[in-house]
């Protein structure tokens, strides 16, 4: 496990609940999929390292998106530019990025790791759809970043003012046949939901859970995956969506 001392290097509000920190100097190579695990403080409480997505890397600096939901995360959001934080890893399988037209659906904060590989995407001109659904319209976070890389985007909110919904009920009225690829990130019961479309193209889910060592040996975020079990940390945190047994 690569233990690494950054700085915050620029942290934003994005809105009232989600803030990104760029923190570096880091020299890694990350690949879409990837995460790092984040010392949330010098002492033992909370105990467990934060596991976060990485949102996009260059010049060995990476970008964090954050969304406060507990303990953990709300300190985290009290830190401030130029303080130290202590990150490990990177974690995760790399994924590998094929050269074909495909479709990125995003449900709220799972938006993070999506945005980084939709930047790797466009590095190798391949053409995307970004679909990207949130509860609010100020959920909807890096909307020009996302705009400015995808070929095509598709923001949609549950409370917005014109047009509502999910980023699944987007696709219902969508014909995917043109595409041949989709990759997914976004709240466990949106998973479960577009698992079962049983939509034709092969469709790789970004997971995310609780994880306890987040190195593969504690087996706290096994999954079921075409009947045996993988572990989210090590063997993921992206599997084939169509293999994956969801339990309640
Ligand atoms: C591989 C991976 C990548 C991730 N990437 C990101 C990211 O880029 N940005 C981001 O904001 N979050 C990400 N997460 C989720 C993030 O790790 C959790 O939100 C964070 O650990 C919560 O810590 P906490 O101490 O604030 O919350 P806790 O106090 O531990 O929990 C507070 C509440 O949040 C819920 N909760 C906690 N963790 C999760 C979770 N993983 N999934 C669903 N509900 C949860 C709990 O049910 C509880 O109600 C990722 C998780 C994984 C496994
Ligand atoms: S969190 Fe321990 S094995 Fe994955």
């Amino acid at each position: 496990m690569i233990k690494h001392k950054v700085y915050i290097l620029n942290k934003k509000w994005l809105n009232s609940d989600v803030f990104s920190i760029e923190c570096g100097p880091l020299k890694i190579n990350p690949a879409p999929g990837q995460f790092l695990q984040i010392q949330v403080n010098n002492s033992f409480d909370p105990l467990l390292n934060r596991p976060i997505s990485i949102a996009d890397y260059s010049k060995n600096k990476v970008l964090m998106i954050i969304k406060v939901v507990g303990r953990g995360t709300k300190i985290l959001s009290a830190k401030n530019k130029g303080e130290e934080l202590i990150v490990f890893g990177p974690f995760g399988r790399r994924l590998k990025l094929r050269r074909k037209k495909s479709i990125i659906i995003a449900g709220g904060i799972g938006v993070a790791p999506l945005y980084f590989l939709a930047r790797n995407l466009k590095k190798l001109r391949t053409d995307f759809t970004f679909v990207y659904g949130a509860k609010r319209p100020e959920d909807l976070i890096l909307k020009q970043e996302i705009k400015k890389i995808s070929s095509d985007t598709v923001f949609i909110t549950e409370s917005g003012s014109k047009k509502t919904g999910t980023a699944l009920s987007v696709l219902n009225g969508m014909d995917l046949n043109d595409y041949e690829i989709g990759y997914a990130c976004g709240p466990k019961a949106m998973l479960k939901e577009l698992k079962a479309m049983n939509l034709k193209l092969p469709i790789y889910a970004f997971c995310e859970d609780f994880l306890g060592c987040g190195c593969g040996l504690c087996l706290g975020c096994a999954i079921n995956y075409y009947g045996t079990y993988k572990r989210i940390c090590e063997d993921g945190p992206v599997f084939e969506l169509k293999g994956i047994e969801f339990n309640d």
